[in-house]
């Protein structure tokens, strides 16, 4: 067993640190109070490689791993949760699923150029009437010589309005459930596809939040992803990953507050002496640096087991759901450790305490990792 990441490793989170201190960071309070996704940013992380990270050069990418992508998503969250999800979605949401079940065609034509960062990903399953219970869905897909007609809505998705390439699952036989769902790769250019309301959100503001919506919207029989019927199965196996995904967003996230934290509790004197040397502050700070690594340890090793071809699932909701507490956890310990201060947005604390809560939402609610979970360890 080793614990020490690779040459290669710390080389890419050097480099993503120094670009997300450097490019990313000085931006993002306002971003985030202008609700703005700044495009310049992802194609500065195109040049850099980092929309690419997992998949092989073949198919445009840098041939690294999963883990190096978690790194990547950490640091990036660690100054700009926004943009940390941005590259989630657009690698483990569009990427993967395209990836694995893509034909090589659809991967020339796809994943190369989002690989690149030419073109930006993201994904569609929840619709109004079907959040957690993602087999419920209503948005149908109906075959039409060599085209299928998508009809429905999907809501909350992230990088929508932005992104290019949207990986879709709707209905193909409704007399079945789960088995009569089939993924689809839509172009945001497709005759009856667009956008709809841009949601107003509480945190991840400058990570643009839409519905999408099909009428009539014609989808070559050639984009269908993996076989037909097989879509939800693409859809949870697609999560299984991205939810780790979000474990290294949620790191990231409460490493930044815990930054913050200690620069500040240095800093800050009260009753003669900083407040880090007060117990009551020093022993929060040990609670939450504690709390940091352990997500950090359970989001790698889901992310090398991945990259491992090893079964990954049951670790990958394990990673979203503690790191995801802890991310909540950790920045409402920040706000308080700035007391009035961290209330403000002098500071950049209440930011990461807003931002935190989505990874206890997206890609799975923690109670539905926890549903994941429990039926796998009782099996
Ligand atoms: N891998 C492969 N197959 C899987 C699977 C997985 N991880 N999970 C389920 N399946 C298969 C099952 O084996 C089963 O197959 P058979 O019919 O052949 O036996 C079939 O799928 C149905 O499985 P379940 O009976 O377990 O399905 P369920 O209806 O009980 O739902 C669930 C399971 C885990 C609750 C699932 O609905 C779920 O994950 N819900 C949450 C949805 C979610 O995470 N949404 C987030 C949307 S993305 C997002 O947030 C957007 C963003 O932009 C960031």
């Amino acid at each position: 067993m080793n614990f020490q990441l690779s040459e290669e490793h710390e080389m890419i989170r050097k480099m993503v640190r120094d670009f997300a201190r450097n490019e990313v960071a000085p931006t993002a309070a306002e971003r985030d109070e202008e609700e703005r996704f700044d495009r310049e940013i992802f194609d500065k992380m195109a040049e850099l490689g980092l929309t690419g990270i997992p998949w092989p050069e073949e198919y445009g990418g840098i041939g690294s791993d999963y883990l190096a992508y978690c790194i990547a998503v950490e640091e990036l969250s660690r100054v700009c949760a926004s943009t940390g999800v941005t590259l989630s979605a657009h690698t483990s949401l569009a990427g993967w699923p395209i990836y694995t079940f893509g034909t090589e065609e659809q991967k020339q034509k796809y994943l190369r150029p989002m690989a690149q960062g030419e073109k930006i990903g993201a994904y569609g399953l929840t619709e109004p009437g079907s959040g957690s219970d993602a087999g419920g869905m209503r948005t149908t897909a109906r075959l039409e010589g060599d085209h299928y007609v998508l009809n429905g809505s999907k809501i909350f998705i992230t990088n929508g309005g932005i992104a290019d390439i949207y990986v879709v699952f709707a209905i193909t036989d409704a007399s079945q459930k789960h088995k009569g769902q089939t993924a689809f790769i839509v172009e945001s250019d497709f005759p009856g596809f667009s956008v709809g309301k841009k949601e107003k959100k509480l945190g991840i503001r400058s990570s643009p939040t839409t519905e999408i919506i099909f009428e009539d919207c014609k989808v070559p029989v050639e984009n269908v992803l993996g076989q037909v019927g097989e879509g939800f199965k693409v859809a949870m196996m697609t999560l299984d990953g991205g939810r780790n995904g979000i474990a290294a967003q949620a790191v990231g996230i409460a490493q930044g507050a815990l930054d913050a934290s200690i620069d500040y509790a240095k800093e800050r004197v009260q009753f003669g002496k900083p407040i880090a040397a007060q117990q009551g502050i020093g022993f929060k700070l040990a609670d939450m640096a504690t709390s940091i690594e352990a997500s950090r340890l359970l989001t790698y090793q889901a992310a090398w087991l991945e990259s491992k071809g090893l079964p990954y699932g049951k670790e990958s909701a394990m990673s979203k759901l503690f790191a995801g507490d802890t991310a909540m956890k950790v920045t409402t310990e920040a706000v308080q450790i700035f007391g009035g201060y961290g209330y403000t947005k002098d500071y950049p604390v209440e930011r990461y305490m807003r931002d935190a809560k989505i990874t206890q939402i997206y890609e799975g609610t923690q109670e539905i990792q926890r549903l994941v979970i429990s039926r796998m360890v009782t099996k």
